[in-house]
């Protein structure tokens, strides 16, 4: 047996939404719905489903590993230069560059809790130590206790706006404050994975900004409004400095051909991209308010997702869910269901329904 690392036991497994078709064959239930992870509900554009095809020719060659023509892209689209761009296998490989970057044994990260587990469990993969910061009563990064958790040994800082699993966000003058206070010795990583889906007027973007700040990193991905989460793309956005650095902890050819043709082609798309935002707004809304006429309080979102903590056990309700061919996200005492299609979205609300009165 080979002798592993002694903390290896403690760096928790990132446990994905259950596929389909392994519910499907576990339950023999043929019509599922899978609102456990935060996909799109649509296919990709047909122009990417296309050049996807085109590239498929290709791959007999190892990708370009500079990542040329969609780092341009994202630049362009973004109002920043292509050196303060930084291309990744999804923004989690970014995230994970970043902490393998600034970690190690004597490190320590702060983030809040519950967020995305990636947080955590990249702090770990590092070496370093995690200091998790509850969300306030109302869901929210308690940006106060977070500033006082940062300790001699922190190196970095994770917040993510919005939050996943709550959905909730932070007003821009308030992440300002904040990241003006994080001595400049310690990284600051905003995950902007569901940025797209936001809707509230006080919300902000910290993209343009990341370039002048020289401890600042902003992560965002192809996988959620862009309909491409099998293919892996995802990017940082910081000062060419700063990605310098961070980037020497990535492996090469990480972003394949395939997911830079067709993420390249996503972003030609953004009339698409305001109509898949519209539909989610309507969605969640929907989703709110059935939610709380069921009784439930749903918490604020500005996201793909809704989360809410019943009054019952919330791994026993996923359970009774899952029966009716919902598979949703069991996280503690809370529930998390993602925006889907009208029709999901229906039937999601029917079997809450049912599940709720029996
Ligand atoms: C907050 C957040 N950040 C990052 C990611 C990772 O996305 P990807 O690695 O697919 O780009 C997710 C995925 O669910 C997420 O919820």
């Amino acid at each position: 047996m080979p002798t592993y690392r002694s903390d290896l036991d403690s760096i928790p497994v990132y446990v994905p939404g259950r596929p389909i078709d392994e519910v499907a064959r576990e339950l023999g239930i043929d019509s599922l719905d899978k609102l456990a992870s935060n996909e799109c509900p649509e296919p990709p554009f047909p122009e990417v489903i296309e050049a996807i095809a085109a590239s498929a020719a290709g791959v007999n060659r190892y990708p370009d590993n500079s990542v040329y023509e969609l780092s341009r892209a994202i630049a362009r689209h973004q109002g920043v230069e292509a050196n303060n761009v930084w291309v990744g296998s999804g923004s989690s490989e970014i995230l994970r560059c970043a902490a393998l970057a600034v970690g190690g044994p004597g490190t320590s990260a702060v983030f809040a809790d519950p967020s995305f587990v990636m947080y955590r469990i990249a702090t770990m993969v590092a070496g370093s130590r995690a200091i998790p910061v509850p969300l306030t009563d109302s869901f929210d990064h308690d940006l106060g206790a977070m500033f006082s958790a940062i300790d001699d040994e922190t190196t970095i800082v994770y917040v993510c706006n919005p939050n996943n699993p709550t959905g909730g966000h932070l007003a821009g003058s308030e992440l300002t404050a904040f990241l003006d206070a994080v001595p400049e010795h310690v990284l600051v990583v905003i995950d902007e994975a569901y940025a797209e889906y936001v809707t509230a007027d006080d919300y902000q973007t910290f993209i343009n900004e990341a370039p002048n700040r020289p401890n600042m990193l902003v992560a965002r991905t192809f996988s959620k409004i862009y309909g491409l989460a099998g293919l892996r793309v995802g990017y940082g956005v910081a000062s060419s400095e700063l990605i310098g650095s961070l980037r020497r902890t990535q492996a090469p050819f990480t972003v394949t051909s395939a997911g830079q043709a067709a993420a390249l082609e996503a972003l030609r798309h953004q009339d698409q991209v305001a109509k898949r935002r519209e539909a989610n707004d309507g969605g969640r809304r929907d989703l709110v308010r059935d939610l709380s006429a069921l009784g439930y309080t749903p918490a604020p979102t500005e996201a793909n997702f809704v989360y809410f903590e019943p009054d019952v056990d919330a791994a026993e309700l996923g359970d009774a869910l899952l029966h009716r061919g919902q598979i949703v996200r069991v996280l503690g005492d809370g529930i998390r269901v993602t925006v889907g299609t009208a029709s999901e979205n229906d039937r999601f609300i029917e079997a809450l329904d049912t599940v709720t009165h029996s």
